[in-house]
């Protein structure tokens, strides 16, 4: 009898197991990943390299990455580059990162255009320097028909910041007299954000271990999965990045409802 019920309660476990399986091959995967590649410092330090050693590596692990999420199907991919705190670093490691910056910019051009990505950017790119600016404009330009992956590079880039200037267009709008107050709702206030046009993140790998947003993206990830890594940027693989979307079909977004 024991047996019997033994195996009853396998088959059950078999078949659920197999339901289980068939709804994560059905899950959506994420339409849009935001990433914070977090660590390129320590990364280096560990090795008894300079910093910017790290910074000179997370660029390798940035291509890896672009190739990797749009093979795979994702629509876009956010990458926050570039804090508006940054700036509080030494003048040294930023005019590191200015000079990688405007190298990836270049480099990277002919991949972006076979790649067929659309390249947009996030922040205030109109604080950053003259030569990098026509390189981002020049990237928007030729890559504006393309079909593939939205590539979105966040750059001087805070939540707080895009908030701010937001509401400023709309204040504006309102004293010229083409909105209401009453109008502004949230889908007004999402096409003011730098990141209008874009489905919020479904999902925000941040590497290197800290369980914390820095200033990214703050209304856009109301409800995005949060998946963090110890792995340091320069470190993270393929592997871990098909490891954080297999996690994420797994997860039970409810929205604030209930699902069964
Ligand atoms: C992320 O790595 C890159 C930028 C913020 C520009 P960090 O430079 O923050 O590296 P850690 O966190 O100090 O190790
Ligand atoms: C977040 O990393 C910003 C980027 C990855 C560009 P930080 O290293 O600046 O974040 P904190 O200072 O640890 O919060
Ligand atoms: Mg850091």
């Amino acid at each position: 009898m024991e047996t019997e019920i033994k195996t009853s309660s396998e088959a059950i476990q078999e078949k659920t197991s197999a339901e289980d399986s068939q709804a994560l091959d059905a899950a959506p995967l994420p339409r849009h990943v935001a990433i914070i590649m977090d660590g390129n410092g320590r990364w280096a330090q560990r090795k008894g390299m300079p910093r910017i050693e790290g910074h000179r590596n997370g660029v390798k692990t940035v291509r890896k990455i672009v190739r990797t999420a749009a093979k795979a199907g994702v629509e876009y991919l956010t990458l926050y580059c570039l804090s508006s705190e940054n700036w509080k670093r030494p003048p040294a490691e930023l005019s590191f990162l200015m000079f990688l910056l405007k190298k990836y910019l270049v480099d990277e051009r002919k991949e972006i255009l076979r790649q067929k990505l659309q390249f947009r950017t996030i922040g205030r790119t109109e604080e950053l320097s003259a030569g990098i600016l026509d390189e981002i404009n020049k990237t928007k330009k030729l890559s504006a028909d393309n079909t593939g992956m939205t590539l979105c590079l966040a750059l001087n880039y805070g939540a707080r910041g895009e908030i701010i200037d937001a509401v400023r267009k709309l204040a504006e709008q309102v004293e010229r007299g083409e909105l209401q107050p009453g109008q502004i709702d949230e889908q007004i206030l999402s096409n003011s954000l730098d990141t209008t046009g874009m489905p919020d993140p479904d999902l925000v790998i941040r590497t290197a271990g800290e369980m914390r947003i820095s200033n990214f993206l703050l209304w856009q990830i109301s409800y995005s999965e949060l998946w963090v890594t110890d792995k340091h940027w320069p470190e993270f693989t393929e592997a871990d990045f098909h490891m954080a979307m297999q996690d994420y079909v797994k997860r039970d977004r409810r929205f604030g409802g209930l699902n069964s």
